[in-house]
């Protein structure tokens, strides 16, 4: 599969400005706005359980007010399902959470809570949600997403950005070939392969160059980026990147 890589632009940090003095402004909306015009193909939010950035205000004014699909980001939670099956959100992906975390720091663990997982996502699949899993590019979480009957699995790219950055570059070339080897694993099995998380003008082009690589997820470096070069042009530059590397 080697149709057009699409970007989903995850606005979560939009909203931790907005919450560092309590107002009403920078507005998540207004920024998933601009996206879309700036190129944008879908617009990711994550509810936290302990709601440090995006709302539940902001999951109702996103899916009342963006024209693009909203992957609603979240954790396999009792309060999680209700909410999503209230909002029918284009998608749904699952990510582990824990409280003291800074970011989402590694992938689900699907092999050992398939039982769990697969009567979770079952009536998510059957409002309409497609159901995409953050995983790690590891074989056997792939398998398990796809037995739990899983739509997508979004490749962690954590790993691969925090090498690059560290200058380890070995280290970084070799997550990159498992990235590679487990999107075509991933793909394989009759997954749509999604990837995320860290990625920065820097990084992006070899992950976009991935053929099996449907979708990327990007938002904290866009966010810090737009406070220099306004958020239109912010991701008007990444998509130029993912372009020219897709061709
Ligand atoms: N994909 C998933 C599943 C995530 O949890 C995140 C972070 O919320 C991202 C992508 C985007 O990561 P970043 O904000 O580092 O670009």
């Amino acid at each position: 599969m080697t149709g057009k890589l699409r970007l989903g632009i995850n606005i979560d940090h939009v909203a931790t400005v907005r919450n560092a003095r309590g107002s009403s402004y920078p507005d998540p909306l207004r920024a998933a706005l601009i996206a879309e015009k700036a190129g944008a193909d879908g617009i990711t939010a994550h509810l936290r359980e302990d709601r440090r950035h995006i709302s539940d205000t902001d999951i109702e004014a996103l899916m009342g007010g963006l024209t693009l699909p909203l992957n609603l980001e979240m954790a396999a939670t009792a309060e999680m399902q209700e909410i999503a099956l209230r909002h029918r959100p284009h998608a749904v992906c699952l990510v582990p959470e824990k409280r003291e975390e800074r970011t989402t720091e590694g992938g689900l663990d699907v092999a050992r809570e398939e039982n769990r997982l697969a009567h979770f996502i079952a009536p998510l699949a059957a409002a309409g949600c497609r159901v995409s899993i953050f995983i790690a590019a590891d074989a056997p979480q792939i398998e398990s997403a796809k037995r739990i009957g899983a739509a997508v699995v979004e490749l962690h790219t954590g790993a691969y950005c925090d090498f690059h950055a560290e200058g380890r570059f070995e280290e970084r070339d070799a997550e990159l070939a498992r990235l590679r080897e487990m999107a075509t694993f991933a793909a394989g099995l009759g997954l749509e392969v999604h990837a995320g998380h860290g990625l920065t003008y820097d990084t992006v082009s070899p992950i976009a160059a991935l053929p099996e690589v449907a979708e990327l997820n990007i938002g904290h470096f866009l966010i810090g980026e737009a406070i220099f070069r306004g958020l239109d042009p912010a991701i008007r530059e990444m998509r130029r990147l993912m372009d020219a590397a897709r061709a």
